[in-house]
């Protein structure tokens, strides 16, 4: 099979993760008889020096022509405020290429051997973790209209829009019950139905559509309470679907009970070709450790397994991938800084080819 990917590594580690990401990628493909056809291009600041612009033309056809999008990351906050906010890399290079991709699956798993690194007590996680978090990414109060701030200053006045569509709904929820039925058949769907109407609307939903799936248990959680469960009984939680902003707070959150937002993996999908499929691990570009082989590699690394599993079809290949990632992890004699290891990035993803 070849592997039609675009590599966009972005700023600061995003450069070294999704370089360890590829050698992780090539190192399978090879070993499995596949093909990968990597098209490099650059975004976020190292497309503004050249091209003037965090997202030139020239990176979008790359992705458009190719099966899915490897992802570093991108901005660089002391660089970024030089810009207006509509020119920023996160928001002209990552909310454009996740256009149409309304599903965003963040995955937090903790191995047992990181049971250390989670802030939590062993007696609240000893069944372990493992999170799929259903995040919808393309609709609510990113994107509704009206939007903006108005008026004379002293005087002005903000406003962002909540806004969804019985369809947008339907789409997002279908990906978390049929992602349930793969996994432990849990499904909670978090919203704030007891205050807005956009949840009351994701409520109604979700109770109709779950006739469809009476081998689902759905619960439904307000986010606040969803916040303080996440802490209080974090492995009774197996999928987790809810809309963007929820999503975005909850899963950075949930990143953390695995001990590092270093380890979690996302994908961003979308309905048959409309936009190419977009993998990224959830972690920012970090400016301050990058280029020093301090990196976290293991983001990026499951984050490829993500891509062969739900671009390629591989999942033999997606799998041994997280249990290579996991064994090392619960040996945890090679860890990067940010999980108290003293090894390097490059240190962390031999170790993961090895088992490999
Ligand atoms: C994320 C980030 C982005 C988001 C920002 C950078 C626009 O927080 O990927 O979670 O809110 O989606
Ligand atoms: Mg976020």
């Amino acid at each position: 099979m070849n592997i039609d990917i675009a590599v966009l590594s972005g700023d600061g580690i995003g450069v070294e993760v999704t370089a360890a990401g590829m050698q992780v990628l090539e190192y399978i493909t090879r070993k499995n008889g596949h093909k990968v056809n990597a098209a490099y291009a650059d975004v976020g600041w190292a497309a503004i020096d050249k091209y003037g612009t965090a997202l030139p033309p020239i990176t979008r056809e790359i992705c458009k022509k190719s099966k899915a999008i490897l992802f570093g990351a991108v901005g660089l906050p002391d660089r970024d405020q030089s810009l207006p906010q509509a020119q920023r890399p996160e928001r002209v290079a990552l909310l454009e290429l996740r256009k149409g991709l309304f599903a965003n699956l963040r995955h937090v798993v903790l191995p047992p051997g990181l049971a250390d690194h989670c802030p939590l007590k062993k007696s609240l996680i000893s069944a372990g973790i493992d999170i799929m978090i259903i995040r919808e990414l393309t609709g609510g109060l990113y994107y509704g209209k009206p939007q903006g701030i108005q008026g004379q200053a002293g005087q002005r006045s903000a406003v962002d829009t909540m806004a969804y569509t019985e369809h947008e709904i339907r789409r997002i929820l279908k990906v978390g019950f049929e992602t349930a039925r793969q996994r432990r058949r849990r499904l909670t769907s978090v919203d704030k139905a007891n205050i807005l109407a956009t949840s009351q609307l994701w409520r109604e939903t979700a109770v109709a559509m779950a006739k469809d799936y009476p081998d689902i248990q759905l619960e439904h959680m307000y986010v606040d309470n969803a916040s303080m469960q996440l802490l209080r009984r974090p492995t009774e939680f197996d999928v987790i679907v809810t809309e963007n902003t929820f999503g975005d707070i909850l899963s950075d959150e949930a990143s953390m009970l695995c001990g590092s937002i270093g380890l979690v993996p996302s994908a961003c999908l979308g309905e048959n070709a409309s936009a190419t499929p977009f993998y990224e691990p959830i972690h920012g570009s970090a400016p301050d450790i990058a280029g020093k082989n301090k990196a976290n590699p293991v983001g990026s690394i499951l984050t490829v397994a993500m891509m062969l599993r739900y671009t390629f079809g591989l999942e033999q290949d997606a799998a041994a991938i997280e249990k290579a990632c996991f064994k090392v992890l619960n040996e945890a004699t090679v860890l990067t800084g940010d999980l108290g290891g003293t090894s390097g990035c490059t240190e962390v993803t031999a170790a993961i080819i090895a088992a490999l």
